[in-house]
């Protein structure tokens, strides 16, 4: 898979993609990440990449020519191109998992502006990582691309696997334990030492189901 950002702030990227398990990816191979500065195809001399708005009010709008023209430099065949904002549809693990199977995906990041309306035409996909506003669309193109990455197989280790993960069950995860077996008083439930897979899963799937009711009712009844 190929990532690429559209932003003013390329070196927001560098730490994030370089570290851990996203880094670790594209040592492997598995995925490349570009962040291009979309102020180098402003194609104005004073490379302004916004302006005031038609018809007046606060604010500047990204102008289109920006993005247009990095977009045709990049030259990709059939990209997923995600524009970064507060009113696009909310992203879950659903969308993580069905955009971990693409090759090229496009996040267009503004910063502090609007954007013109034209700079839609280029887009398959408006996306929000939550109800709130953020000065860019940087960081949350960044958490896209962790819960991403995660998915393509051979990026997680058989330890870190993503089979069981909250959201992919449909359910909130059951409670872990490690050692030591007692800590300040507290226990390790009975159940998890006794060694017997089914009581064990049946604790799990419980204690599963009792956790999502109590902090997500929402998603039984999406189910
Ligand atoms: N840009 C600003 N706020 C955002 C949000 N909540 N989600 C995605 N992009 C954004």
């Amino acid at each position: 898979m190929n990532i690429h950002y559209l932003t003013l702030f390329p070196e927001m990227y560098e730490g994030v993609l370089g570290t851990s398990i996203l880094g670790r990816a594209k040592e492997k191979g598995i995925v490349s990440y570009h962040a291009v500065n979309f102020r180098d195809y402003s194609g104005n001399k004073h490379n302004k990449v916004d302006d005031y708005p038609y018809g007046g009010g606060a604010g500047m709008v990204l102008k289109p020519e920006p993005v247009f023209n990095a977009m045709e430099a990049m030259d990709l065949k059939s990209p997923r191109v995600i524009l970064m904002c507060p009113q696009g549809r909310p992203f879950d693990q659903k969308m993580a998992e069905e955009l971990s199977e693409e090759e090229d995906i496009v996040f267009i990041c503004g910063h502090y502006e609007g954007y013109d309306e034209r700079i839609r035409t280029l887009v398959t996909d408006e996306v929000s990582i939550g109800d709130y506003v953020l000065t860019g669309g940087e960081l949350a193109s960044l958490t896209m691309t962790d819960a991403i990455v995660r998915l393509i197989p051979g990026v997680l280790s058989r330890e870190e696997s993503h089979q069981e993960d909250s959201f992919s069950t449909g359910l909130l995860e059951h409670p872990h334990y490690t050692r030591p077996r007692e800590y300040r008083g507290m226990e390790v439930p009975e159940v998890l030492l006794n060694g017997n897979h089914r009581l064990i899963e049946e604790w799990r799937r419980e204690e599963s189901l009792k956790r999502t009711k109590e902090r997500r009712p929402d998603l039984l009844s999406d189910q």
